[in-house]
C-alpha cells in the first residue's frame, strides 16, 4: 500500500512519488490550499492538497483528526520562508494528488499530541490511542531497543533464551500467588509464576550452561509507580560462575547496553557496597547515590545522656541513632520542620529532632533547637564536629529502632535531595553485596530470607546453623539512581544446605518435600555451581526513557488496583465456567448465577 513510511522522507527524496499511509494529525485549510499532517510511527509529514486536483482536494475537505489515510504524491521543497527546523521532515512537504480515505475515525477522547494532560484512566481505557502519542511510541521504540541489545548481548555471550511454563507451582519470592484453577485435577490450582526461579535452576541442572529469558512474573501485592502485578524480567542463570564473574559480565552488558541506546558512559566499575554500608550511610540497601547527604552514627555519643528519646535506642543493640545534616537548611521554617516531622511519621518515626547551626563561632548561643535543653554542651559539639556542620546548616536527628531509623532517615534524605534540588545530574551505578541471609519476622516469630530460600550463604553450613542471623549471602542487587534495577545471587547447590536453609525458614520436613521436593530431589543428581540474577526490564526502560512510572513504558499496564479499563479484567465469569472447575463462589454474582 505505500512506498514510504511519513517520518522517514527528507531532501534526498526530492520530485520523487510516492506512496504513504497513515493518520491524520492534524488538517488546516489555508486561502484555498489544505495541509494535512500525515503521521505513521516513523513520525510525521505535511502533504498538500490544492484545488487543481479537485477530486483529492475534495476528499482531503471531509478528513477529520486520526482518520486513516492513503495519500499518492511528489515530494517537493517547501517554498522558502515555510521550512519547519522542529521538524526532521521540514524541509519537504508531499503534493499529494490522490487520496483515499481508508477509514474515518470518530473525534478521539483526548487529542493525540504527548504533552497533553489526560487522566491515566481513560488513558488505559483508550490505550490504543494513547500509544499513538508521539512520546509513547518513543517509549516503546526504546523499550524494543534495549530488549533488542539484551538479547543480542546475551546470544554473543553464549546465553539460549528458553521458556519456562506460567502454568506451574508457587514460587517464593514474597508475594502473594496468582491462582489458575485446574479443570482436569479436583480441587488443584496452578500458581502463576512469581519468577521462573526454580526452572531456570533446574536448566542448570539439565547442563544448559547459560540460559536468559524476556519473561512474564505474576506477583498479587501492593501496587507503587515501580510495581505491576505482571511485570517483564530479563531472567538469567549460569553454571560455573561465582559472584565476581557474573556481577562483572551484568554490569559490562549493562554499560554497553547505555553506551549504545543513550549514548551515556556509565563508570567502569560499579561501585561495590555492602548492605551493612548502604543502611549505615544511607538508610536504605538501594541508595540514590546522586543525593549528597549521608546518615552519621551518634549513638556512642547519645549514650549517656540524660533524654531518653536519645540514650534508650543508643543503648540498645536494635537501637539506632543517626544524624543528618542538610547544608543551608538553617531557612526552614517552623511550618516545614513540623512537615518534615509529620513525613517521618508515615514510615513510624516518633519525633524529628533537629539542630539549627545558626552562627557555629558562638558556641551554644548561635543554635537554635527543641532538644538543646537535654543535650550537654561537649555532646552537642562532638555531634557538630563529627557531621562537620557549619553555620547555616541544620542537623535532623532520628532514634529508634534501628528499621525505623533507616527507613525514616532514608525517605528524608531523599525527600531533602529531591525538595532542595541537590540531586545530581547523570547516572549513579552501583552493586549492593552481602546482604544478611535471613531477618526475623516479628509477627510470625521466625526467620524469613532476605532474598528467596535458594540463595547461598557465605558461611559454611554449620556456621548457618549456629548463627542464622549473622549469617550473609551470597546475593547482589544493581541499583541505579535509587531503584533497585535487578537482583540475584549464587545458589545453594546441594541438598544438605537447601535443607538446612528450608529448616531455619520453619519449612519443615514434610512441607520441603511437598513444595520442593523436585528440587531437593534434583540437586542429587549432579547439581553443578550456579547463579544469576533478573533484571525488572520494565524499571530499566523507565529509568533509561526518563518516565516516572513503569506504567509510562507497558504497553498494556493495570491501573494501581490492578485493574485493565481497556478490556475491563478482572471479570466475572459464568456458572457453568465455574461449575466444570468444581468451584463455588462464597458471594455468587447475581448477574452470572444460574437460577437454581
Ligand atoms: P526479584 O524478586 O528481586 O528477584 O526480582 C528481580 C527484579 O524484578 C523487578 N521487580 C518488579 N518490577 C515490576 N513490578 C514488580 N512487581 C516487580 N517485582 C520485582 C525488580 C527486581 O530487581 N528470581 C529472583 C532473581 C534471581 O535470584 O535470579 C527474583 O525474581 O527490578
Ligand atoms: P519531646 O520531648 O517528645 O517533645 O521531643 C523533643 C524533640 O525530639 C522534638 O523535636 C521531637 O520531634 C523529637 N523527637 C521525639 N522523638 C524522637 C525520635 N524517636 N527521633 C528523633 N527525634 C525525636
Amino acid at each position: 500500500m505505500r512506498s514510504h513510511k511519513c517520518g522517514e522522507l527528507n531532501e534526498a527524496h526530492l520530485d520523487q512519488e510516492v506512496d504513504l499511509c497513515g493518520w491524520a494529525h492534524r488538517r488546516r485549510d489555508h486561502g484555498g490550499v489544505i495541509f494535512i499532517d500525515l503521521r505513521d510511527r516513523e513520525g510525521l509529514v505535511q502533504v498538500v492538497f490544492d484545488p487543481d486536483q479537485p477530486e483529492a482536494f475534495h476528499t482531503a475537505e471531509s478528513v477529520r483528526s486520526e482518520y486513516v489515510l492513503r495519500v499518492h504524491g511528489k515530494v517537493r521543497r517547501r517554498p522558502a520562508g515555510t521550512e519547519n527546523a522542529n521538524m526532521p521532515t521540514g524541509a519537504i512537504e508531499v503534493f499529494g494528488t490522490a487520496l483515499e480515505i481508508l477509514n474515518k475515525a470518530e473525534t478521539p477522547p483526548f487529542p493525540v499530541e504527548s504533552e497533553i494532560e489526560v487522566n491515566e484512566e481513560t488513558r488505559l481505557r483508550f490505550r490504543y490511542i494513547d500509544l499513538r502519542r508521539p512520546l509513547m511510541q518513543q517509549r516503546m521504540k526504546m523499550r524494543r531497543d534495549i530488549i533488542r541489545f539484551l538479547r543480542n548481548f546475551l546470544d554473543h555471550h553464549g546465553f539460549y533464551e528458553i521458556e519456562t511454563p506460567f502454568l506451574t507451582k508457587a514460587t517464593p519470592e514474597g508475594a502473594r500467588d496468582y491462582l489458575v484453577p485446574s479443570r482436569t485435577h479436583e480441587n488443584a490450582f496452578f500458581a502463576l509464576p512469581q519468577s521462573p526461579q526454580l526452572y531456570k535452576q533446574l536448566l542448570m541442572i539439565s547442563g544448559m550452561d547459560r540460559y536468559y529469558q524476556v519473561v512474564r512474573c505474576f506477583r498479587d501485592e501492593d501496587l507503587r509507580a515501580d510495581r505491576q502485578p505482571e511485570f517483564t524480567q530479563l531472567d538469567i542463570e549460569t553454571s560455573f560462575m561465582n559472584e565476581e564473574q557474573i556481577t562483572y559480565l551484568m554490569e559490562d552488558m549493562i554499560r554497553d547496553l547505555f553506551g549504545e541506546v543513550l549514548d551515556v558512559a556509565l563508570p567502569q566499575p560499579f561501585i561495590r557496597m555492602t548492605y551493612a554500608e548502604a543502611m549505615r550511610r544511607y538508610g536504605s540497601d538501594k541508595p540514590d547515590l546522586r543525593i549528597p547527604l549521608e546518615l552519621v552514627d551518634v549513638a556512642d555519643l547519645m549514650a549517656g545522656v540524660e533524654f531518653k528519646v536519645f540514650a534508650g535506642p543508643a543503648a540498645d543493640p536494635q537501637g539506632r541513632v543517626a544524624a543528618l545534616k542538610l547544608p543551608k537548611g538553617c531557612d526552614l521554617s517552623r511550618k516545614e520542620l513540623d512537615d518534615l516531622a509529620q513525613f517521618v511519621a508515615i514510615y513510624g518515626a516518633k519525633g524529628l529532632a533537629y539542630i539549627k547551626v545558626n552562627d557555629r563561632s558562638q558556641g551554644m548561643d548561635g543554635l537554635q533547637s527543641p532538644i538543646l535543653k537535654f543535650l550537654p554542651e561537649d555532646v552537642v559539639r562532638a555531634i557538630l564536629d563529627r557531621t562537620e556542620a557549619e553555620t547555616g546548616d541544620l542537623v535532623f536527628f532520628g532514634a529508634d529502632k534501628a528499621r525505623v531509623v533507616n527507613e525514616a532517615m532514608g525517605a528524608l534524605r531523599i525527600k531533602l535531595g529531591q525538595d532542595r534540588g541537590l540531586v545530581q545530574p547523570g547516572w549513579q551505578p552501583l552493586w549492593v553485596t552481602d546482604f544478611p541471609m535471613f531477618e526475623w519476622d516479628e509477627k510470625q516469630q521466625r526467620w524469613s530470607a532476605l532474598h528467596h530460600p535458594f540463595t547461598a550463604p557465605k558461611c559454611s553450613q554449620e556456621e548457618l546453623v549456629a548463627n542464622p542471623g549473622q549469617a550473609l549471602s551470597r546475593a547482589y542487587d544493581m541499583v541505579l539512581n535509587g531503584t533497585e534495577i535487578g537482583g540475584g545471587s549464587v545458589r545453594i547447590f546441594r541438598t544438605d544446605m537447601q535443607s538446612a536453609v528450608f529448616d531455619l525458614l520453619g519449612i519443615g520436613e514434610e512441607e520441603a518435600q511437598q513444595k520442593f521436593g523436585f528440587l531437593l530431589t534434583a540437586l542429587k543428581y549432579g547439581a553443578p555451581p550456579h547463579g544469576g540474577l533478573a533484571f525488572g526490564l520494565d524499571r530499566l526502560v523507565m529509568l533509561m526513557s526518563g518516565a516516572n512510572s513503569i506504567r509510562e513504558v507497558m504497553a498494556f499496564p493495570k491501573t494501581q488496583s490492578a485493574w485493565c479499563p481497556l478490556i475491563d479484567a478482572p471479570a466475572q465469569v459464568t456458572d457453568a465456567q465455574l461449575r466444570e472447575l468444581g468451584i463455588r463462589l462464597r458471594k455468587p454474582n447475581p448477574e452470572t448465577a444460574e437460577k437454581a
